[in-house]
């Protein structure tokens, strides 16, 4: 972000202080807009504008902003002592009498003017370049996202509690079941649909700390690597307990799937097996171990057995009051007017966490060419918002076409009676 003026540090304190006080932010909006900071201002005024979608003066502020030419490239390419251009600008003009506003680029500012609310850790802090740190990998620290944030779901959230979260919460009846308790919990479903999401939200349950793998990236080109990173990996969650493990892409270990470039994969299943099979014991107290995965019948079976991954849990596309939790998430940050979140929820049946990000997308990039090309400046609405839904279909098509089959022809065990349940009721089975 390009460099604040003290008055502006001191307004940006004060708005984070106190968020929903609209009349600050306006201020802090137009002295952005003053110093020709258009991108800046647009952020601002978005989030007024979400409080008071009719205000006049937000209105305005927002049409100046949008109308207002860039003040130069991007922040980040922005050459340091650069000096603020105010006469250059042409703050006040009437909106669309200039067509070099740079549509995409003040999207982009404004996304990243908003702190992404998940922080997607990389798998493995890259050592070349932070030998300081003493773990190999990343830990994200407790707190955060909790269940309360994963919007409805509700069945989900309460297997969970039932079957995971309340004998774990509890010490006492973790004590009492002892060995009963040990064994981790194995998320699957169709990609988008929120496993990552309710990993991380499990771990703020707990209050553990979250060390999110992808088992590609445990998997090393150099026989004998992958098993060393895998026991590396639960070595650090030992030393962060209470922490979650969470494996992520647990069916790259090819249980099933043998691929003849990983001769050595058997190993790492095996490695996997013995921290697993150690997670009882005392030094692994506070360690829990969850995986996911989109294909559950590629997974190796011998990680299924009772004491290692033998519970499952399916996550399936959202429901509609998760469908507007996701929707608001999405938009909150966006200038948008109007917008009936229960109707569109309505309107967007099947489509994945994903598929709801992409659709904010597509219609906001809708209000926006459509401003760009009458010259007159609107917020995004309903229309764009249904008109980018009905261009959507769901991903998770062929996810279910094969599920089906799974489901009809190697139900071994039970495991995928919840997911046969939801076929039949979808009527896709
Ligand atoms: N119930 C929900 N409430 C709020 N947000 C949700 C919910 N379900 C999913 N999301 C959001 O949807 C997006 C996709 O979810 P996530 O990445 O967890 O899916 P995934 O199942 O792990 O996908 P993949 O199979 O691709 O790894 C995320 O931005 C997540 O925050
Ligand atoms: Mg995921």
């Amino acid at each position: 972000m390009s460099e604040d003026s003290p008055l502006i540090r001191s307004l940006r304190t004060a708005v984070a202080a106190a968020p929903t006080d609209v009349p600050l932010r306006l201020h802090l909006a137009e002295l952005l807009l003053n110093e020709g900071r258009a991108d800046a201002a647009v952020a601002e005024l978005a989030v007024a504008l979400q409080h008071v979608p009719g205000d006049d003066q937000a209105r305005q502020l927002m049409v100046r902003a949008v109308g207002a030419p860039q003040q130069a490239a991007p922040p980040a390419e922005r050459s340091a002592p650069e000096r603020s251009a105010p006469e250059q600008s042409t703050v006040g003009q009437p909106p669309g009498s200039r067509g070099r506003f740079d549509w995409r680029a003040a999207e982009q500012q404004v996304q990243d003017v908003v702190p992404p609310r998940f922080v997607e850790t990389p798998a493995r802090a890259d050592g070349a370049d932070d030998p300081g740190d003493a773990e190999a990998w990343d830990v994200e620290r407790p707190g955060g996202v909790r269940l309360a944030d994963v919007g409805g779901m509700q069945d989900v959230k309460d297997r969970l509690e039932a079957a995971f979260l309340a004998p774990l919460r509890n010490p006492e009846l973790r004590r009492l079941y002892g060995k009963s308790l040990r064994g981790g919990l194995l998320l699957y479903g169709p990609p988008g649909c929120g496993k990552t999401f309710i990993a991380r939200a499990i771990a703020g349950e707990l209050g553990a700390a979250f060390l999110s793998v992808s088992v590609n990236d445990v998997l090393d080109m150099w026989i004998g690597n992958s098993e060393r990173n895998m026991h590396e990996i639960f070595q650090t969650a030992r030393r962060q307990a209470p922490c979650v493990v969470f494996l992520d892409e647990l069916d790259a270990l090819g249980g099933k799937r043998s691929r003849s470039a990983h001769g050595g994969m058997r190993n790492t299943v095996n490695q996997l097996l013995t921290e697993l099979d150690g997670i009882d014991s005392a030094a692994n107290e506070g360690v829990f171990v969850l995986a996911a995965t989109n294909v559950p019948w590629d997974v190796d079976n011998a990680l299924r057995r009772p004491g290692r991954l033998d519970r499952t849990l399916l996550v399936l596309p959202p429901d509609a009051p998760a469908r507007e939790s996701i929707l608001r998430y999405h938009l909150r940050e966006r200038p948008v007017e109007n917008v009936d979140l229960a109707r569109l929820a309505k309107a967007t049946d099947g489509l994945s966490g994903a598929d709801l990000a992409h659709l904010c997308e597509a219609a906001a990039e809708r209000a926006l060419l459509d401003s760009a090309r009458t010259g007159t400046v609107r917020l995004i609405g309903m229309k764009d918002l249904l008109g980018a839904a009905k261009e959507i279909s769901p991903s998770t098509d062929p996810w279910f076409a094969s599920a089906r089959n799974v489901a009809m022809f190697a139900n071994e065990g039970g495991m995928y009676d919840d997911l046969i349940a939801y076929l039949k009721k979808r009527r896709k089975l």
